[in-house]
């Protein structure tokens, strides 16, 4: 397996610092934002852009699993938020958006919660048809639609903590 790299660990940076400026600016005038990361993959990148937002914000997680052997593209929470999202407003956090059913689940299951507002914030997005009418608010980057690995990113749980994002040739 050799890997290339796609987005360098100063691309990231610089990208990442744009993002949380942009998020930051929109939501100025809310008392708070909460940012709902999506285990495992997501941990890296919203440490990061966590740290570079400017305005009230509070960190929470969720793990979905989608099942295996499908085709409904039915995902399954295995770990759920640990407050009540009534009321505030929500920023989803993920790594990727590849065939996007996760984030559509996501989302619609935040929303039935009664949240002011819920949003999609990704690091890349793959393109890909399927992917392309997923309503992406803040993405970093669209990428080929190829294996990705690092910032987050796994392969059978290798790689995740790899500083950059690198394509994976198997
Ligand atoms: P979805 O197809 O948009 O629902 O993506 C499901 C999940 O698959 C993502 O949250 C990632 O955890 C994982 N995934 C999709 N593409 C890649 C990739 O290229 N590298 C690593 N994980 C991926
Ligand atoms: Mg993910």
């Amino acid at each position: 397996m050799t890997l290339s790299v796609l987005i360098d660990e100063a691309t990231i940076a610089r990208r990442v610092k744009e993002m949380a400026a942009e998020i930051s600016r929109d939501y100025a005038d809310q008392e708070e934002l909460v940012l709902v990361g999506v285990l495992r993959g997501a941990f890296i990148f919203l440490a990061d852009l966590a740290r570079r937002l400017t305005i009230p914000r509070r960190v929470e997680f969720v793990a979905l699993q989608s099942y295996q052997g499908t085709t409904s593209g039915a995902v399954r929470v295995l770990m759920d938020l640990e407050s009540d999202i009534r009321g505030k407003h929500v920023l989803i956090v993920e790594d990727i958006v590849d065939s996007g059913r996760t984030v559509r689940y996501l989302m619609e299951n935040l929303k039935a919660r009664g949240p002011a507002s819920v949003r999609i914030c990704t690091f890349v997005r793959k393109q890909r048809r399927e992917s392309a009418d997923i309503d992406v608010d803040y993405l970093g980057m669209e990428i080929p639609d190829a294996w990705v690995v690092g910032y987050g990113l796994d392969y059978n749980d290798q790689y995740r903590t790899l500083p950059y994002v690198a394509k994976l040739e198997i």
